[in-house]
């Protein structure tokens, strides 16, 4: 209870308290808030994020030089002394990634995400805090830096991945039994992240990584994000170690999250350079993953894993170039798309923006593509690719497009931009209960 006296107030210890501790919890919330930005900061950072849909992710590590998967240390269970010994053998080609920059820009990507660091314990950039880096072991030189430089000279945004696991480090799994080795790992991880965040100028996007074997609590996830935020303001974080960041990352599937979200994915099975995978998505696939994203505003991140001298599997870009050369053509129904309610076809997938439906044909029908239960009245038709104007017939149930040819005219998917008389809105229900069952 509060007592006023005149101008005095007397507290109860109990109120003291209890005040005090709201004060600490507001001071918390405007902490975390002051972190992440709250809302509309939160907004304005993301604004470019969202209006890209398309990103290359680039696993890269001494992992590649095995070629068996960026898992291969602890799946083959290497002991640290001997995977090592394959940092001295890890000679990349100069700028390698200057290849993987023009790649993503050909393909339509509007930003990058590099391992800086992986599970392995083994960085790409210059460190203070180990040797066990890429200037100080075979590459002799700063591999971040040269991706840095190799984005930015194609328009990139940049991003990097950082594992907060880590199998190399002494204190990478007794961190979570043995406090002293939690405050020096926890202190090295720090440490790291201030380092790349400092010596890189403008960093678009931090991508932490498996958070095993610290909660949010172990890893001091609030202070971390503290100094990102205070380090790159406009700066975006995922939500892996383990706050919620600005966005999630549903990884290998595509749903849509109640909030922003990124569904990471690669272009075989495997992340990093396993040159027996020969597991790869067709095209196809990979223009109908983007198109499932873009309908629901999430973003697509696809992954390359580049060969140890850092050239890029010849299959990854051919079939990057591949969707490159759908992009050029129809990237407008992927950028920039709101929430597309209609989704009903067992031939097409769609994404929206404003009143105009795209619809991406993935099977072609033939010369007549129809659409039924579209609720608004089409004013236009074309064919995104070339701009061709479709002629089309509408009645109460259905829409046909007509007089189209026989062989799709775009390749993996055609799509087909119908302007609507206001925001497309698809019932199919209306179509199964209402359509007339008469004969006549
Ligand atoms: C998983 C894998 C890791 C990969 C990541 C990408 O966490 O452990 O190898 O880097 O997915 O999202």
């Amino acid at each position: 209870m509060l007592f006023r006296q005149e101008h005095r107030i007397i507290m109860t210890r109990r109120d003291y308290l209890e005040l005090m501790a709201a004060g600490a919890a507001a001071t918390a919330t405007s902490h975390t808030l002051l972190a992440a930005g709250g809302d509309a900061d939160r907004e304005a950072r993301m604004k470019w994020w969202h209006e890209a849909r398309f990103g290359m992710f680039i696993h890269w590590g001494l992992y590649s030089v095995l070629g068996r998967h960026e898992w291969v240390m602890e799946n083959e269970g290497i002991p640290v002394a001997e995977y090592e010994q394959i940092a001295k053998r890890f000679k990349p080609k100069p700028n390698a990634a200057r290849d993987w920059a023009k790649l993503a820009k050909a393909s339509g990507q509007k930003y990058m995400v590099m391992t800086t660091k992986h599970h392995e314990g083994f960085c790409h950039f210059d460190s203070k805090l180990t040797d066990y880096c890429a200037p100080k072991q075979g590459p002799g030189r700063d591999l971040v830096k040269e991706y840095v430089e190799a984005a930015r000279a194609e328009g990139m945004r940049v991003g990097f991945y950082y594992s907060l696991m880590d199998w190399h480090h002494p204190d990478g799994a007794r961190c979570a039994t043995d406090e002293a080795a939690r405050q020096r790992f926890v202190a090295y991880i720090h440490g790291q992240i201030r380092e790349l965040l400092t010596n890189y100028g403008k960093i678009d996007v931090l991508w932490y990584d498996v958070s095993w074997p610290l909660d949010a609590k172990g890893w001091e996830s609030e202070k971390m994000n503290d100094m990102v935020f205070q380090l790159q303001p406009a700066i975006i974080v995922n939500n892996r170690n383990r706050l919620d960041g600005d966005f999630a990352t549903p990884e290998q599937r595509i749903v849509a999250e109640k909030r922003a979200w990124e569904s990471c994915m690669t272009m075989n099975d495997s992340w990093g350079y396993q040159k027996a995978d020969d597991d790869w998505k067709t095209p196809k696939a990979i223009v109908k993953n983007l198109i499932a994203c873009s309908r629901d505003t999430g973003n697509y991140l696809l992954n390359i894993g580049p060969k140890a001298d850092g050239s890029i599997p010849e299959e990854s870009v051919k079939i990057m170039t591949q969707v490159g050369k759908w992009m050029e053509k129809s990237g407008k129904s992927i950028y920039d798309t709101e929430v597309c309610q209609p989704r009903r076809s067992n031939f097409a997938s769609f994404t929206r923006k404003g009143n105009t439906l795209y619809m991406h044909v993935h099977f072609w029908p033939g010369d007549t593509v129809a659409l039924g239960g579209l609720m608004n009245k089409v004013q236009s038709a074309r064919l995104l690719a070339t701009g061709k104007a479709v002629k089309f017939e509408q009645e109460k149930f259905r829409v046909r497009f007509v007089g189209l040819p026989e062989k799709a005219p775009d390749d993996p998917v055609t799509t087909l931009a119908i302007e609507c008389d206001g925001e497309p809105r698809q019932d199919s229900d209306f179509v199964r209960k209402e359509r007339p069952r008469d004969k006549a």
